[in-house]
């Protein structure tokens, strides 16, 4: 037996094939295009590992989809690759159309035309999970209920209108073609290997090197944060409890302010590597101006895979920042090698071009 990945080079890929090949003896064909995002270093500890096939090529290419499944015959296939960061959807969404649309349409026809030939027990064996986001439900008042499965699509910005509509392909496979499919939607990851654009890693790396904590707008905006590991967990269970043609909305429990994340993150810094001046962190803080459109809270109901298939997560917030902070602070060479060019022409691109 062996699995899929795809975009098992990014953030939550990687931190799931590592998981996977240390928890299970099953193989893991991980196809990555490797855009800025995708990072083998995240997978170096793999290297010369037989059942790792790192394999570097788009989802889009159905050629070589269709030849990756009948080499490897998967049992199933994992859906993380995707273009993920708001920022970058507001400044160029065309390549979130391309990977995120017609990326996930086209791997659902190459996997489609592919599971099709399959004998009867193949067919009702396979799996296609595509990982999600919250961001598809929209953005909430402060005192609405969580997000449940139910609650309709208001995506708000191109990245999570992309994510819904490759949500709702994936919905409609199952419905017209009868693919056996499951759909996650998390709300926000944290942890080791996420790359420097995203709020978290952000501000460690930015406070760590003297430079300004950028709080969008009052910093009052609110996200439920989860513990990378945590989402990988509950990708495992989906894969192997959950019923073809659900979504599972996947949530820490933890709805948090930016503000509060980013002075508790300060707080953390102060503790184990404090400034040699002794200032405080959060005196780097900075507000710049908005994201435009910048929804104001997400909030995740989790009661159904817990009721259904006996997930919560295992991290509190405390005990997953701290693991965090201690891991960026454990690997300064990974941070520095993330820090190239394209990395500072995007930083110069979304901080130093904010309309007041
Ligand atoms: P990421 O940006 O860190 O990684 C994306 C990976 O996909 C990269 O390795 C990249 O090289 C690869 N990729 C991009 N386009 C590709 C293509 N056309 N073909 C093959 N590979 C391609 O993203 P992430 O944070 O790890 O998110 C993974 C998935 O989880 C995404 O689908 C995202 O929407 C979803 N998600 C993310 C979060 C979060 O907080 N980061 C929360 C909920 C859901
Ligand atoms: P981000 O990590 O980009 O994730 P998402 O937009 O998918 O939720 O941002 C998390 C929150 O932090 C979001 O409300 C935007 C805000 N933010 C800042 O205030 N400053 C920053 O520099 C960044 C990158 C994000």
């Amino acid at each position: 037996m062996t699995i899929l990945v795809t975009g098992g080079a990014g953030f939550i890929g990687s931190n799931f094939v590592l998981d996977w090949l240390a928890t299970c003896s099953e193989p893991v064909v991980n196809l990555d295009k490797l855009t800025y995002a995708g990072n083998l270093e995240n997978l170096a500890e793999l290297e010369g590992n037989p059942r790792h096939i790192f394999v570097q090529g788009d989802i889009g290419d159905t050629a070589l989809v269709e030849s990756l499944m009948r080499e490897h015959q998967p049992r199933a296939v994992l859906n993380f690759a995707a273009e993920s960061h708001v920022d970058r959807s507001i400044h160029g969404p065309e390549a979130f159309i391309q990977t995120n649309i017609v990326g996930t349409f086209r791997l659902l026809e190459a996997v489609r035309s592919w599971w099709g030939q399959l004998p009867a027990d193949g067919k009702v064996r396979f799996r296609f999970l595509h990982v999600s986001t919250d961001e598809v439900y929209g953005s909430l008042e402060k005192t609405a209920p969580a997000f449940t499965e139910s609650h309709s699509y208001e995506p708000n910005s191109p990245y999570s209108a992309s994510k819904a509509s490759s949500d709702h392909l994936v919905r409609a496979y199952h419905h017209t073609y009868g693919l056996p499919v499951l759909t996650t939607n998390c709300s926000n990851n944290y942890g080791p290997y996420h790359f420097p654009e995203k709020l978290i890693p952000l501000v460690i790396v930015n406070a760590l090197s003297g430079k300004p904590l950028p709080v969008y707008g009052d910093g009052q905006q609110i996200r439920d944060w989860l513990y990378v590991k945590d989402h990988c967990a509950a990708i495992r269970r989906v894969l192997e409890a959950g019923v073809c043609g659900e979504t599972y909305n996947v949530g820490g429990w933890n709805e948090k302010a930016n503000l509060d994340i980013v002075t508790e993150v300060c707080a953390l810094l102060d503790e184990l590597r404090p400034r040699e001046d002794g200032v405080h962190y959060r005196m780097q803080i900075t507000h710049v101006p908005d994201r435009p459109g910048h929804d104001r809270r997400y909030a995740i109901d989790a009661r159904k895979i817990e009721r259904e298939l006996h997930w919560r997560p295992a991290e509190t917030f405390a005990t997953g920042i701290r693991k965090t902070v201690q891991w960026y602070l454990d690997h300064p060479q990974w941070v520095a090698n993330v820090q190239s060019g394209s990395y500072r022409d995007w930083v110069a691109q979304n901080y130093e071009g904010r309309p007041a």
